[in-house]
């Protein structure tokens, strides 16, 4: 496996790999790997014949107050398990060599970007189409892939590719959860004992809803006011948002339930913010 700290490696790595009909899939990350990225790498696997990863925590994407500093960090183990899996490459600059230091250009998704949990981290998705456009054009990939969980980066990513002709194939996988349903995140290590035994609470509204909804039809207001309340009961958890959209377009919806609309969670632990989401059916 090549280990790359600059863009020049990362692209001579690569170039062995083009041509011949041959597809590269792209694992973009943040690091401190989980299952849930291991569940892309083997996607990419299955999918491509070769498979290269990125591990950079993004500055661009982080606000001032937020997590940059204490985000968790462990390139070595990192780089163990993506060898593990069959990487071919995998991306590891720092960030003045991701970034120039007169760099002015962004890429945003003008709409998408400054809703839902745009509004609670503002810049967020900015930064994340920003980094994201510039490993394709690093790694220049012919499939990419993303996670469900974060259904609003994977939305963001479509959208930009659509808007911007990026030929890429995005392909998004399903979340990967711990036994007792928490969704796996880098960030739930830095959660209390007392915040790691009630996460799960997300899982069990959604599952809720999910089972609920079927017999029992539903507003979208009614739903939204039942899991409130239902995550608001959690001891520690600070409801940040509880948001029923269009599955598709993340439009906002009102009235009756008619077709399936996404259910996106965000519940604030101390310090920790944690999200899930699940696409539920009437
Ligand atoms: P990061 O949080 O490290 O996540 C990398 C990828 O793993 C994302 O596509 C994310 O949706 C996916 N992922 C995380 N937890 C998952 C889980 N439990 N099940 C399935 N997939 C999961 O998302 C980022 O990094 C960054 O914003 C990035 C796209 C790398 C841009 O900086």
């Amino acid at each position: 496996m090549d280990i790359c700290r600059t863009k020049a490696q990362m692209r001579r790595a690569l170039a062995p790999l083009r041509g011949g009909g041959a597809t590269l899939g792209l694992v973009p990350t943040m690091g401190y790997l989980h299952d849930g990225h291991l569940a892309l790498v083997r996607s990419a696997r299955e999918a491509c014949d070769h498979v290269a990863a990125s591990i950079f925590v993004n500055p661009t994407q982080f606000g001032p107050t937020e997590d940059l500093a204490s985000y968790p960090r462990d390139a070595e183990r990192d780089l163990a398990l993506l060898e593990a899996e069959g990487v071919a490459a995998v991306f590891l600059p720092d960030p003045a060599e991701m970034y120039h230091p007169d760099s002015e250009t962004v890429v945003d998704t003008t709409h998408l970007s400054g809703i839902l949990i745009g509004t609670l981290r503002p810049g967020h998705f900015r930064g994340v189409a920003t980094v994201v456009t510039k490993l394709f054009n690093i790694v220049q990939p012919t499939h990419a892939f993303f996670g469900r969980k974060d259904f609003q980066q994977l939305a963001v990513i479509r959208t930009m590719v659509r808007d911007l002709d990026i030929p890429v194939e995005i392909v998004g996988i399903p979340t990967q959860r711990a036994p007792d349903g928490l969704a796996l995140s880098s960030r739930n290590v830095r959660l209390s004992p007392e915040h790691r035994a009630a996460a799960p609470a997300l899982f069990a509204a959604l599952h809720w809803a999910e089972t609920t909804l079927p017999r029992n039809p539903m507003t979208i207001e009614e739903l939204q006011a039942a899991i409130t309340t239902r995550l608001s009961g959690t001891p520690g958890a600070a409801v940040q948002s509880v948001d029923i959209r269009d599955a598709d377009t993340l439009a906002a919806l009102t009235g009756p339930i008619a077709a399936p609309v996404v259910i996106l969670l965000a519940v604030r632990f101390g310090d920790v913010l944690l999200i899930d989401q699940r696409v539920v059916s009437p």
